[in-house]
């Protein structure tokens, strides 16, 4: 590594003088473009993102983790991963009108279905195919659909569940683009007899214990509770729509049992959500139980926006725990503005006491994936303030509202004494817009957080290291990439709200 990084420089660049410390190559491009607007970037890095996240699909379906084959070796098809992405590829599909590119998502969603209905008959070291499915469990298989067969933490019960809700997604478009015929009947059947065995595993295994979805803690997890639920309510109302009862009412019942199950999760002597409850296995220092996978639950499940949605109290305040602790704990976040003097939010990684380093066990850094997912649930959690017309500030939320920045030129600010006190404040009063927009602030300094550490090229990778910001662990992380894509949909759809424009 070059010693340049570290040396203290003063630049000046269009009649500005910028002083800063440089940490990064990605210093570089702030060099370049100071004044750069975070829209603007935005634009650029999902343009980027986009044609790269396409190239990790594989032509028979397979879902690349990342390209990296070595060091670490992440070219396979891990369910969890493969569902957000193609989730989120879905969601493109939907949000354009260019016809090149809809048939380009199209085919991807078609060849998902496909493969994901070959994984039903591979057998795997998770469990046995007649028992609804237990197979399934299995977190990651070879390109070819073959199951990884060597130690790995199995069962992984979130993937089935993340898997179904994908599917439900891609049957609304059908239904909703029946005039179109999206997809063919061959294709259809592929994707129900997917998402029927995917539901039979939920709706049967969702109390099995399983390891968590950073394949470390064996236990009860917030997140696949989280997953499960949605997938079964989802699915069950999808059961019914084609007069199957009985099932929808099985599931309806595994449904409620999950709501019963997930209330446990919060702890309130330490004031936010639990990630793992009867820990039966795994490693054993992750003592806090903080975890950027509660957030994640929040953004990848929101059925019910009251339902632990991204507005919820505990979500809210939970995430502000994380932001807090990975602020004082990775060095990099030390440094609270970039290049061009824009104010930096923390860097945020998976859990605080996390050791893997992208490759290896030494310390946990900073994941793109985390830091999008606190920009998105500060997005979300404004649209659905703004949907429902009211912000509560109380007690248990207080925390997230006292962290929120001031905005520029903002008079209506939240007092002291209104976070102090609570209050419940209505869409005609000032502050009631005023705190939607210090809420976008809030998110946007998550992104100016990613567009400092992401490369100049638009490519980012897993990890940014805690002490010198160079991107770290697999290039080119299929996640990373749906992560920075929903985050900055989310941010269009509040800047509509808020502006009734675009960026
Ligand atoms: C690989 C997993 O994917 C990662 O999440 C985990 O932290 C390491 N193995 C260490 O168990
Ligand atoms: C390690 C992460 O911990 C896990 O969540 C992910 O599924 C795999 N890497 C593949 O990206």
């Amino acid at each position: 590594m070059s010693k340049t990084w570290a040396i203290a420089a003063t630049i000046v660049f269009a009649n500005l003088t910028l002083s800063f410390t440089a940490l990064g190559a990605e210093q570089h491009k702030s060099q370049q473009q100071p004044q750069i607007v975070l829209g603007e970037w935005l634009k650029f890095e999902t343009s980027q993102v986009k044609p790269r996240l396409m190239s990790n699909l594989l032509g028979n379906g397979a879902v690349l983790a990342s390209p990296s084959q070595s060091d670490p070796d992440y070219y396979y098809h891990w369910t969890r991963d493969a569902a957000l992405t193609m989730d989120t590829v879905a969601g493109l599909y939907e949000g354009t009108a260019d016809a090149g590119e809809r048939s380009r998502y199209l085919a991807a969603m078609k060849n998902y279905a496909y493969f994901s209905r070959q994984l039903l008959d591979a057998p795997s070291l998770s469990g046995e195919q007649h028992n609804h499915y237990a197979n399934l469990g299995e977190p990651k298989y070879f390109v070819n659909g073959v199951a990884f067969s060597r130690d790995w933490g199995r069962p992984q019960t979130d993937g089935p569940a993340l898997c179904a809700i994908t599917f439900l997604h891609f049957l609304e478009i059908a239904k909703k683009d029946a005039a179109e015929r999206p997809f063919d009947n061959d294709t259809i059947r592929a994707m129900k007899e997917a998402l029927v065995a995917n539901l039979d595993y939920t709706a049967y295994h969702w109390h099995d214990s399983g390891y968590d979805l950073w394949e470390e803690i064996k236990g009860q997890h917030f997140y696949n509770g989280m997953a499960q639920r949605r997938a079964l309510l989802r699915g069950a109302e999808w059961m019914q729509q084609i007069g199957q009862p009985d099932t929808a009412d099985f599931y309806f019942r595994q449904a409620a049992a999950l709501t019963v199950q997930l209330q446990r999760f919060w702890d309130g002597n330490r004031g936010y959500l639990q990630a793992t409850l009867e820990r039966s296995g795994g490693l054993d220092y992750k003592s806090s139980n903080l975890d950027t996978a509660i957030v994640l639950a929040a953004l990848h499940t929101d059925e019910n926006q009251e339902f632990f949605g991204p507005g919820h109290d505990q979500v809210l305040v939970t995430a502000e725990k994380l932001s807090n602790v990975f602020g004082v704990i990775h060095p990099i976040n030390q440094r609270t503005t970039d290049g061009g003097g824009i104010r930096l939010a923390p860097g945020i990684g998976r859990y605080p006491e996390d050791r893997y380093d992208g490759n290896g066990a030494s310390e946990g850094h900073g994941w793109f994936l985390a830091t999008a997912a606190l920009a998105e649930v500060h997005y979300r959690a404004a649209l659905h303030f703004a949907a429902n017309g009211h912000i509560e500030i109380n007690k248990t939320n207080a925390p997230f509202f006292r962290s929120l920045p001031k905005v520029d030129g903002e008079s209506a600010v939240l007092e002291v004494a209104d976070i102090e006190q609570g209050i419940a404040l209505r869409p005609s009063q000032a502050k009631f817009k005023a705190t939607l927009r210090a809420m976008l602030l809030a998110g946007d300094q998550y992104l100016a957080r990613i567009r400092h550490h992401a490369s100049s090229g638009g490519s980012i990778a897993e990890q940014f290291d805690r002490h010198t910001g160079f991107m770290r662990g697999a290039r080119d992380l299929t996640w990373s990439f749906a992560s920075l894509i929903t985050a900055a949909d989310y941010r269009n759809q509040l800047l509509k709200v808020l502006d009734g424009k675009d960026s």
